[in-house]
């Protein structure tokens, strides 16, 4: 019931505020400021292939792969307002896309066993069923599928209360963690005029949950701001901390 709760909040979040978040986290970045499909090249040969993005927002990450040749595109996501924002796009540019609205959580009517790549950025961690959603995904690919996902790496989480507000994350050039690692109860993130529930979990969980859908990982990068390392004279508490510690995580795994 919790859980229905959340996503029914997350929901309204997403139809409400889609706008302000037009193509802010799409390929060819992993995240806001983060590392970029140029530096990894992780989708090194989707022509021609199906691709499906899982919380695909509105849609500029699916017009990345449309214009690197990918033949289907699949898009599921949680808000109208975002996949109508998708389709918009979508259509404009030529292409006709597959979209779904449904929570990742839930059973759909996307095929089995059906595609070469299922991806998310910074979508992954919105699930309330992490090994749910690792299964579902792992059912999605053909054998041999890729799955590459982007989310706020944990430690990120345990000091973002401060790092929203950027007051107290550094105390005498120590980092103040506000939350601890081990803590992956719900917590509401204040975000514009509302806040966003959702979980911080370990990485263990992330690696087991992989392990147990069915999954092995070819690669794991974790990164930081790299504005904010470069620039040598910001001193700033939110610059202090990503010069500390990983702010964003990716994952490259295949469906064995
Ligand atoms: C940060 S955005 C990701 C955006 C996407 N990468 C893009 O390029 O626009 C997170 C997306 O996850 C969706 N979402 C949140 N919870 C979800 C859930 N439980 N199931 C499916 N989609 C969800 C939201 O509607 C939102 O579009």
């Amino acid at each position: 019931m919790m859980e229905e709760q959340i996503i029914a909040k997350n929901k309204q979040y997403w139809d409400e505020h889609a706008d302000l978040w037009f193509g802010t986290t799409a390929l060819p970045k992993f995240g806001v400021k983060f590392v970029t499909e140029d530096d990894l090249h992780f989708f090194s040969d989707v022509e021609g292939k199906k691709v499906l993005e899982i919380c695909c927002g509105s849609g500029h990450s699916l017009k990345y792969l449309a214009d690197k040749g990918a033949g289907e595109l699949w898009g599921l996501d949680l808000s109208q307002k975002q996949l109508d924002n998708a389709g918009k796009l979508l259509r404009e540019c030529g292409c006709n896309p597959k979209l779904i609205c449904a929570p990742m959580e839930a059973e759909s009517d996307i095929p089995q066993d059906y595609f070469d790549y299922v991806y998310s950025i910074y979508g992954i961690g919105w699930t309330t069923d992490l090994e749910g959603t690792f299964k579902r995904i792992a059912s999605y690919l053909k054998k041999g599928g890729i799955f590459i996902f982007s989310w706020g790496h944990p430690l990120h989480y345990c000091v973002a209360k401060s790092y929203e507000t950027g007051e107290d994350i550094v105390d005498n050039g120590a980092l103040v963690l506000s939350r601890s690692y081990f803590d992956e109860s719900y917590f509401k993130m204040p975000v514009h005029d509302t806040t966003v529930t959702f979980a911080n979990r370990k990485i263990s969980t992330y690696v087991n949950a992989l392990y147990d859908a069915g999954f092995i990982i070819e690669k794991m990068i974790e990164q930081t701001d790299e504005e904010s390392l470069a620039n040598t004279e910001d001193n700033s508490p939110k610059a202090q901390k990503a010069k500390m510690v990983p702010l964003s995580m990716c994952f490259k795994c295949r469906k064995l």
